[in-house]
């Protein structure tokens, strides 16, 4: 079993920096098969969301492994009906009950709508109460004005903020934004959502070939060097596995200085604010009816 990395939150909580991620896994059977598979090889991390309509398979995975709570961390995360002084608490109260968990390593606000600041100021409470050990946010790379005001009133700052991030985007005006508060970047779409384009990048042929890896292998791994906690999806027995295998070789300095020439600052997801807000709304009945 690999050796895999851990790095230390803002508020001192740890977590293992690579971890699955479950959003597109397709019902609580298939994503409860493919956690259990992960946490045999020795995954302990899981990235799920109301909206991934899962949680319940997440938790019942955590529950058949038989590994002890502590050792597994937990994300989840809030959809935007789900925000508001009050609500916001008891929608954490109902998602603790989906995951059958008596805490939840970390909460996220999963997009930067509707009462954001109050939904924030209930996440304070609830990891004050020890509920939630550690809360964040997500998507607010897109709209600094949203940021600012978040951290204007926030008594917590943000342990992490989750956003699209892979080598066409590492997100350096976030990561300048947030430095001050040690707000790290957790990358999603790491791999591009699985983007040819950027898998079969000549660097990370030449780079897989040298280091008898796979070209998803070197992205990952080059993810873990730049500071990263990554959490690429897969329900693909074979690709857990092998995703799961970068903690026995190591990007030299220049490798790293390589990989960073393709930032081009590309997001996969880009769209107007309005029509963000549209697709978002769309998911709202369903999240409603996974309560
Ligand atoms: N906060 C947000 O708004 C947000 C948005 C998107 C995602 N996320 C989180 O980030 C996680 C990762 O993002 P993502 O799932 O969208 O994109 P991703 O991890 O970049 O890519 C996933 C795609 O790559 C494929 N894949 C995985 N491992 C592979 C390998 N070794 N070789 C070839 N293909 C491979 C997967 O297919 P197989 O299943 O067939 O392996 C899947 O189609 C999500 O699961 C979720 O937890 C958060």
């Amino acid at each position: 079993m690999t050796q895999q990395t851990y790095v230390t939150l803002n508020n001192g909580v740890k977590i293992p920096q690579f971890g699955l991620g479950v959003f597109l896994v397709d019902g609580d059977n298939n994503t409860e098969d493919a956690v259990i598979e992960a946490l045999k090889l020795g995954y302990r991390h899981i990235d799920t969301a109301h909206a991934y309509f899962n949680e319940r398979g997440v938790g019942e995975a955590i529950k058949k492994s038989g590994i002890p709570r502590e050792e597994i961390f937990v994300t989840s995360k809030l959809w935007p009906t789900e925000y508001g002084e009050g609500l916001t608490y008891k929608a954490v109260e109902k998602m603790l009950k989906r995951l059958q968990l008596d805490y939840i390593d970390m909460v996220l606000l999963h997009h930067p709508m509707r009462d954001f600041i109050g939904g924030w100021k209930d996440l304070e409470k609830l990891n004050a109460d020890g509920k939630v050990k550690a809360i964040g946010i997500s998507n607010f790379d897109k709209d600094f004005n949203k940021l600012d005001e978040l951290l204007k009133v926030a008594k917590v700052m943000p342990a992490v903020c989750q956003s699209e991030c892979h080598p066409y985007q590492t997100q350096q005006k976030l990561r300048n934004a947030l430095g001050k508060y040690n707000t790290l970047i957790e990358a999603y779409y790491p791999i591009g959502h699985g983007d040819k384009n950027l898998i079969n990048e000549p660097i990370f042929t030449k780079l897989a070939q040298k280091y008898n890896k796979t070209n998803v292998q070197i992205i990952l791994r080059w993810h873990i060097q730049y500071g990263n906690i990554v959490i690429p999806k897969s329900s693909n027995p074979v690709h857990i596995k092998e995703n799961f295998e970068i903690f026995d070789f190591e990007l030299s300095p220049e490798e790293m200085e390589e990989i960073k020439k393709l930032d081009t600052a590309k997001y996969y997801f880009l769209v107007p604010f309005a029509e963000y807000e549209k697709i978002i709304d769309g998911y709202n009945e369903n999240v409603a009816k996974y309560d």
